[in-house]
């Protein structure tokens, strides 16, 4: 694996194929005017649609059809907005499916995200995110199961497998760990030919949990040690929340487990200003895909006020893996400008603004 991780060589003459697939409850409201953004900054890319949830049950009869499997395999990558529940398929897919091994989430303030910081400038790091392994898929079963196991006897603490309850099994191999520390590894490369540190954290829990986080820790550890240029240093998850809000100048790449990665990122995304405002990518060997941090906001459906800039930049995320550097560039340029000019806010960043009329003001600027 070399930085490519982080790219798709392009078939010259043929048009990059790209399957949108917009969830459930307010996910295509931001969906569709970034795929229009896309569009008009790219002509040549062409967007297929992939039918899911509500709207896949009534056509198809079943929120995941064999029919958007099949456009998904077809395309070099997925915009995806996110999973209310009925579309949970379709992600599943997307990461056990497509192998998508690794989840990269940059965490960066810009004048007029609307942070509760007082000095937000400060957050400029990127999250990378075991997003296959760990506590999920969910592995559970009940505690009386565990009898039969013959290791749970040895145990810090015996199960108690005469009680009534259940539990949860977390899996961590070897290669998966080594895939996600190189490509932090590589990221913080990438970044330090920008003028970042070149500095790799990793957060967990070493200390309770030796043969999981022990090991990623060991694993992590000697993947830094082999890219002589990379600085590494290492905290208890727990402190690193704590450095994550207090001392995020202090970060540049951060490597994080499925679960932790998870939470955190929702937390560093309401450092910076909220959630309106985290994009993301997941790329594996052969396959990546594109979605917002944020879930499906339920709460916002048919508002029209949900936020897109989540959704445009893990859309320049996107056009960075296909090789559109510029256009990229360009798209978060624009969304910078209007966060700069602060006239067409949406309303969790303290404006009154559409989503329209946001990716209006965008659009004005490519
Ligand atoms: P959520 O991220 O959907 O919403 C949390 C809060 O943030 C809500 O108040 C919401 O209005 C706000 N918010 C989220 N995105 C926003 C945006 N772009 N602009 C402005 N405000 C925004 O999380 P939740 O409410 O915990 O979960 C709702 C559903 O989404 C659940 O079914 C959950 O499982 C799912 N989910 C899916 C994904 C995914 O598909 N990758 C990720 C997270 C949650
Ligand atoms: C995310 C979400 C998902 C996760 C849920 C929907 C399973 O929170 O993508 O951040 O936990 O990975
Ligand atoms: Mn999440």
């Amino acid at each position: 694996m070399s930085a490519a991780i982080f790219r798709r060589e392009l078939v010259q003459d043929e048009p990059a194929l790209i399957c949108v697939v917009a969830g459930d409850d307010a996910a295509p409201e931001v969906v569709w005017p970034t795929v229009e953004v896309l569009q008009r900054l790219v002509p040549e890319l062409r967007f297929v649609r992939g039918s899911s949830g509500r709207e896949a049950e009534e056509r198809y009869g079943a929120a995941f059809p064999q029919e958007t499997q099949e456009l998904i395999d077809r395309a070099v990558c997925t915009l995806f907005g996110a999973s209310g529940g009925p579309s949970r398929p379709v992600l599943w897919y997307l990461r056990w499916g497509k192998d998508t091994r690794v989840n990269i989430r940059p965490v960066r303030w810009q004048p007029g995200y609307r942070s509760p910081m007082r000095e937000p400038e400060h957050f400029d790091f990127v999250i990378v995110r075991d997003n296959l392994e760990g506590m999920y898929p969910p592995r559970e079963g009940d505690l009386a199961e565990l009898a039969a196991l013959a290791s749970s006897r040895t145990w810090w603490q015996p199960p108690p497998v005469d009680r009534q309850g259940a539990y949860a099994v977390r899996i961590c191999t070897d290669e998966q760990m080594a895939y996600v520390a190189q490509a932090a590894c590589e990221l913080a490369l990438e970044r330090k030919a920008q003028g970042y540190p070149g500095r790799v954290t990793l957060g967990a829990k070493y200390s309770i949990q030796p043969r999981t986080d022990g090991r990623f820790r060991e694993i992590v550890r000697e993947t830094v040690r082999r890219y002589g240029e990379l600085e590494y240093q290492e905290f208890l998850i727990d402190d690193l929340a704590r450095r994550m809000v207090a001392v995020p100048e202090s970060l540049d790449v951060v490597v994080l487990s499925n679960e932790h990665g998870d939470i955190l990122a929702d937390m560093a995304a309401g450092c910076i200003g909220g959630l309106g405002l985290a994009p993301s990518g997941c790329y594996g060997p052969a396959y990546a895909y594109f979605e917002p941090v944020h879930g499906s906001a339920p709460d916002l459906a048919g508002k029209g006020v949900i936020n897109p800039t989540a959704m445009l930049l893990s859309g320049a995320m996107l056009l960075d893996y296909l090789g559109y550097g510029e256009q990229a560039r360009r798209l978060r340029e624009a969304v910078a400008e209007v966060y700069r000019r602060g006239q067409v806010l949406p309303p969790d960043q303290g404006g009154r603004a559409t989503t329209e009329e946001f990716v209006a003001a965008v659009g004005q600027l490519l």
